[in-house]
């Protein structure tokens, strides 16, 4: 931490598209958040994202990591890089910000956890949705019992989407995106079930297809069902291929003396026997609002809402839903926290 004004010093890595909505991210916290450095191999792009910051320009992360003044880090890049940018970070011992997924296999799982503790770094998943204002008080609602014993949470993550395989780069290979649509979008509405849930989850069982972008290597949508261990079933639908129909809510959850129910904005929730209740509620920028928590995590000392523990949970739902279809069975939630 910078002592004189305590900031989170962040050093970026990797400076292309979700790169500019945690550059956004940073602006909105300045009492907690100094942009200090960026690194890309694709000069243009940290230009792009250093902008007037004076945030200092890296081809290459790791002598960013030697030579910049940070005490975190930012990883904004593709699927299959991940691992080795939170391996030297935490090496480095720098705090960790990481866009999803956490990592790709079982083995990049141990290692991420293993390098995190040794360093006695903080790891957060930047799992952005959790910062919907509606998701917040949702979990609050659920927490607090006003559901009473919670049975079922569904979420849905689905649209129309365009791309091409000129424009779909490395998306397109699943050596590079570990999957297809579900380990990608589809970590979204699974990281939100996980939350919502409460427990741990268990044992998974899921259909994909492929029902437009033929020129993927993994699927374009997933249904997935998921067993928690404290009884909740999860639902969730996700794809590329369409958008949902009207009126699919984002997520629910339904419980003994009730339910909720979300389009992302909106939450309502109706206590059987009681008139429905509608909540507006303030919209918020979600990735100011995890950046902002990152920062105060680390400022504070605080244990972040998602971090490598969690990760590894959404990574073995979806690594889980992936051998559920290649066996046609339901497949134990692999448990990959050990190390
Ligand atoms: N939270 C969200 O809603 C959301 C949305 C989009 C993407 N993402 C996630 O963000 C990550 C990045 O996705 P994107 O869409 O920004 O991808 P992108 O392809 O637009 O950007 C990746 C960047 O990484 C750079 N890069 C590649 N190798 C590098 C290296 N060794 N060192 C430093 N930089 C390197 C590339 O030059 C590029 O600028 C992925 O994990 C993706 O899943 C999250």
């Amino acid at each position: 931490m910078s002592t004189n004004d305590r900031t989170v010093r962040i050093g970026l890595i990797g400076a292309g598209g979700i790169a500019g909505a945690h550059v956004a991210g940073y602006a909105l916290n300045p009492e907690t958040v100094t942009f200090a450095a960026v690194a890309d191999p694709v000069r243009a792009s940290a230009e792009l994202r250093a902008g007037s910051t004076g945030a200092a320009i890296y081809a290459d992360y790791n002598d960013m990591l030697s030579q910049a003044d940070i005490d975190a880090v930012d990883i904004c890049l593709p699927h299959h890089l991940h691992k080795d940018a939170i391996v030297a970070a935490a090496r480095a011992g720098k705090h960790i910000l990481c866009e999803k997924p956490l990592c790709l296999t079982p083995e990049e799982a141990r290692e991420v956890a293993a390098a995190v503790a040794a360093a006695g770094v903080t790891l957060m998943c930047a799992h952005n949705q959790l910062f919907l204002p509606a998701v917040a008080k949702a979990k609050e609602l659920i927490e607090n019992g006003t559901l009473g014993r919670l049975y079922e949470v569904r979420t849905t993550d689905s649209f129309y989407n365009d791309f091409d395989p000129e424009n779909m780069g490395w998306r397109a290979h699943a050596k590079t995106s570990g999957g297809g649509e579900l380990i990608d979008t589809g970590y979204h509405p699974t990281y939100l079930m996980l939350h919502l849930a409460g427990g741990a989850p268990v044992e998974v069982t899921s259909m994909l297809a492929t029902h437009r972008l033929t020129f993927m290597e993994g699927e374009d949508s997933a249904n997935v069902l998921v067993r928690f261990d404290n009884g909740v079933i999860g639902t969730l639908v996700t794809s590329w291929a369409y958008e949902p129909a009207d009126g699919t809510e984002r997520f629910s959850a339904v419980g003994e003396l009730g339910s909720l129910t979300s389009d992302g904005t909106v939450l309502s929730y109706h206590l059987r026997g009681e008139e429905p209740v509608i909540l507006e509620l303030e919209p918020v920028d979600q990735f100011g609002a995890e950046i902002g928590h990152f920062a105060r995590s680390i400022l504070d000392g605080t244990r972040p809402l998602h971090t490598e523990k969690e990760g590894i949970e959404v990574l073995g739902i979806i690594l889980g839903a992936y051998e559920s279809a290649r066996s046609r069975s339901i497949a134990a939630v692999p448990s990959l926290d050990r190390v």
